[in-house]
């Protein structure tokens, strides 16, 4: 996820571009840059680093003009550098674009532009939008752009500005966000609104596959096919702080409701024609064989990760999985050996438990695969294979989008490895890809269904001690739904394994007591219900999360939350996010400060 602002008008833009992109910068803070046409000819600066870094840069500089788009960068293909921040241009520098999204087919198009003789300097997808306008340019910027929009596949919010236009700037959207914010005698872009706030309250909202023409005083938009859209104009209410939150309480609301986008995006270009291709990694069918064992390294939230991806891996792949706590991993004296295959997860990358241990299994000369939502993160740069979740940025210290996304690359990892390893059918490995393609879907119906969940949140905030239960992959959700209360509420909670509970945790439940019981596992069904009984008539108030359709659990539990039905080894993915939205509604109903939760930081970069 990145940000994007334009400006034309009668003031100096490069003021408004950085103040625009200080809002912007909690969707991607890795590098910097603008654009700014003087008239004559378009001036550009970029820069690695916060957008602080490009302020520095541009502080008395003659970036003068009144017409120019700016972008602070979150890597999804190219590392942060200078050369692959944006603004990207074509060769001579006289057609200048920024872009949020990513172009999936961009190493087609980028080998044919080479062919053609364009000389390419980044490694990102977006350069190949510069060239491609320009090799359709002829002398109209709107049909150059609708002609390179035709080619490309993806996602974009695109703002492009040309050496012979300076009077105007053109945009499209294609699945990211694009507001034009409307002035008097001057126009804005942008991401999101917070960014164009401060300067109008009056915005278009563009809609996929639309191309507008903004110049001082007039926009113009176009559709696909041509023809002229006519839009309502939209009176923005909200205050800048709630704009920076897309209208969300908070950071975390916000990110749990972004977790569809970000299955598709981490989806997205890694199938292909009902395939997996996960080209970050090229683990071989020979390495699997050798490997002996898979060991996963995280902390926290990435350790619960891990602890779904060992049931995923071991059934599919039917490779001994070890699952790992990086503060305890680093310090014994781990039975591994350069066979292994050590998969390594860490939404920011820069744990140091968690770079330590994989650094202690490098020296040893096991293969590291790393599971980040970082890219150009110190574990990216130091891991032999990467596998980018892309969730965007994540600004919410309890972890939500990261897990569900880190999920779903562990999911195709194992199928990967199981197809390798002539584990898997078919038909299975059909089946599997296919419900994949559909999370995204189910995890927006449940977020449209969340009414019993707050209710469930009323009920029980006031509890001392509220437990989650559950069996095989449910209890490794357990674990998560668990740490999400505990560290945005601060109520005491634990998750046990269902089947022992009569070894000695039962003794803890008396009469209210709130236990979430997680019975999603169709072949672990009737132990879980045995197991939710035995609380029960000890008087437990039982919420139950389940599978669309069972009438049976209704019978035996206080309240139920249903998640759709989807494979088995999938149903992770959906179950945890009842449990994230009861976390939040919990901690909401106490009070707490659900974004920064006493004592914690979003990043552990200390050990
Ligand atoms: C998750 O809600 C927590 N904030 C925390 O456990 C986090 O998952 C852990 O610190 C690991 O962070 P990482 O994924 O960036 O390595």
């Amino acid at each position: 996820m990145c940000g994007i602002i334009g400006y034309i008008g009668n003031e100096q833009a490069l003021p408004i571009l950085i103040e625009g992109l200080k809002k912007l910068e909690y969707r991607g803070y890795d590098s910097a840059g603008v654009a700014v046409h003087n008239g004559l000819h378009i001036n550009i600066n970029k820069a690695k680093g916060r957008l602080a870094v490009l302020e520095e840069r541009v502080e008395g500089n003659h970036l003068i003009g009144t017409l120019g788009i700016g972008h602070t960068r979150w890597a999804t293909h190219g590392e942060p550098s200078d050369i692959n921040s944006h603004p990207h241009t074509n060769q001579s520098e006289d057609i200048a674009v920024v872009h949020n999204g990513i172009i999936e087919n961009y190493m087609k198009i980028k080998s044919w532009l080479q062919r053609e003789g364009y000389v390419f300097v980044s490694d990102t997808d977006t350069e190949v939008v510069a060239h491609l306008i320009n090799y359709y340019y002829k002398g109209n910027l709107v049909e150059a752009v609708r002609n390179t929009l035709e080619r490309i596949e993806g996602s974009y919010a695109l703002a492009v500005i040309a050496k012979g236009h300076p009077e105007c700037m053109v945009v499209a959207r294609k699945d990211s966000p694009l507001v034009i914010g409307l002035g008097e005698g001057e126009n804005f872009i942008a991401s999101d609104i917070p960014a164009i706030l401060k300067y109008t309250r009056k915005v278009y909202f563009l809609d996929d596959k639309e191309i507008a023409l903004i110049s001082r005083d007039r926009v113009n938009i176009i559709n696909q096919y041509g023809e002229k859209v006519k839009k309502e104009v939209f009176e923005v209410t909200w205050d800048v702080e709630a704009a920076e939150k897309g209208g969300y309480q908070h950071f975390m609301l916000k990110e749990i409701h972004e977790q569809p986008k970000a299955l598709r995006d981490t989806l997205t270009s890694r199938i292909k024609v009902g395939r997996i291709e996960l080209d970050d990694i090229n683990i071989t069918r020979s390495q699997l064989e050798k490997a002996g064992k898979i060991v996963i390294v995280a902390c926290g939230t990435a350790y619960h990760a891990g602890i779904v991806g060992k049931y995923v891996i071991e059934k599919l792949v039917r490779i001994p999985v070890e699952v790992e706590i990086a503060s305890e991993f680093r310090y014994k004296d781990p039975l591994i050996n350069e066979n292994n295959i050590i998969i390594v997860i860490s939404q920011s990358g820069e744990t140091a438990d968690t770079l330590a241990a994989m650094r202690m299994c490098k020296t040893i000369g096991a293969k590291i695969v790393a599971i980040t939502n970082v890219v150009g993160s110190t574990l990216s740069r130091e891991a032999d294979h990467v596998l980018y979740t892309w969730a965007g940025p994540e600004i919410a210290v309890a972890s939500t989008k990261a897990y569900i996304t880190q999920l779903l690359c562990l999911s195709m990892m194992a199928l990967d490895f199981a197809d390798k390893m002539g584990k898997i059918s078919r038909e299975e490995y059909r089946q599997m890809i296919e419900e994949m393609q559909r999370l995204p879907q189910l995890a927006q119906n449940l977020l449209d269904n969340k009414e019993i969940i707050q209710r469930c949140a009323d009920e029980t905030f006031n509890a001392n001690s509220i437990f989650y239960i559950g069996r095989g992959l449910d209890y490794a959700v357990a674990l998560e739904g668990s740490l999400k209360l505990k560290e945005i509420s601060y109520i005491h909670s634990e998750a046990y394994a269902a089947g022992e509970l009569k070894h000695g945790t039962i003794a803890l439940i008396e009469e209210g007591t709130p236990i979430v019981a997680l019975a999603t596992q169709k072949n672990l069904f009737e132990k879980t219900l045995s197991n939710i009984k035995e609380v029960k008539a000890r008087g437990a108030f039982v919420i139950a999360v389940a599978i669309e359709g069972d009438t049976v659990i209704e019978k035996e539990v206080d309240r139920v939350i249903f998640i759709p039905s989807t494979h088995n080894m999938l149903a992770p993915i959906l179950m945890v996010i009842p449990l994230q939205l009861y976390a939040y509604y919990v901690a909401v109903a106490k009070g707490c400060d659900v974004d920064k939760p006493r004592n914690l930081a979003k990043s552990v970069t200390v050990e």
